[in-house]
């Protein structure tokens, strides 16, 4: 395995990477994709068209000599995000509370299963944070995920709550915080 090559991308370069993004989903989630309707690439595909069209989405793909390994993506949350509306457990008003520059929103990191325990996921995760201007990042982990849950929580992030998205078939996630170093 050579070194990773990161490249990024903005939202006027989503047309370009869409179908690539849609094929490393398309094999990452297929065995979860047989038995959860939300793990399906129709519905994937809907996501990532609403999240690539903001202004402010941002992604990396990482190359092994030019082969794609994996990607992260995510947006700032707008203020009022709709992100929270979810949320279960009470928390202060303040601490969901979004003004369009507080928050950066992890939407998806994926790996496929060569690349995986390589350090490439870390890697893929660090490369899209670093140098935000948010003061935080914000996550949800599939509840049935323990272990990516702790994986997150091995890299430094929080857990806020219970999260259920108002979309159908939505599984219940452990919403989850970080903050960002400030420059
Ligand atoms: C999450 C991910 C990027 C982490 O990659 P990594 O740092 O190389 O770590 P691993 O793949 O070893 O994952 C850590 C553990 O979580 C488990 N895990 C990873 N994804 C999982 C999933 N979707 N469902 C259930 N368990 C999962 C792994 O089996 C592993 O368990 P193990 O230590 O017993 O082998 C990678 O596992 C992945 O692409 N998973 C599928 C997509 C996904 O679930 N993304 C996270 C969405 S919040």
């Amino acid at each position: 395995m050579t070194a990773l090559d990161i490249r990024h991308y903005d939202h006027h370069q989503a047309a370009d990477i869409r179908q690539l993004l849609l094929d490393v989903y398309a094999e990452v989630y297929a065995e979860a994709a047989k038995t959860d309707p939300f793990a399906t690439v129709d519905r994937f595909a809907k996501g990532l068209d609403g999240w690539s069209r903001r202004d402010g989405w941002t992604c990396v793909v990482g190359y092994d000599q030019d082969q794609s390994v994996g990607y992260a993506y995510g947006a700032p949350l707008p203020a009022g995000a709709p992100w929270w509306g979810g949320l279960l457990t009470e928390v202060p008003a303040d601490v969901v509370e979004e003004t369009g520059t507080r928050t950066y929103a992890l939407s998806e990191l994926m790996v496929r299963l060569p690349w995986r325990k390589t350090g490439t996921a870390r890697q893929l995760h660090d490369a899209l944070l670093k140098d935000r201007p948010e003061e935080r990042a914000t996550l949800l982990v599939d509840q049935e995920h323990p272990k990516v849950h702790a994986l997150y929580e091995s890299w430094g992030w929080q857990t806020l709550g219970d999260l259920r998205p108002r979309i159908p078939d939505a599984p219940l996630f452990h919403a989850m915080l970080l903050d960002l170093p400030q420059h």
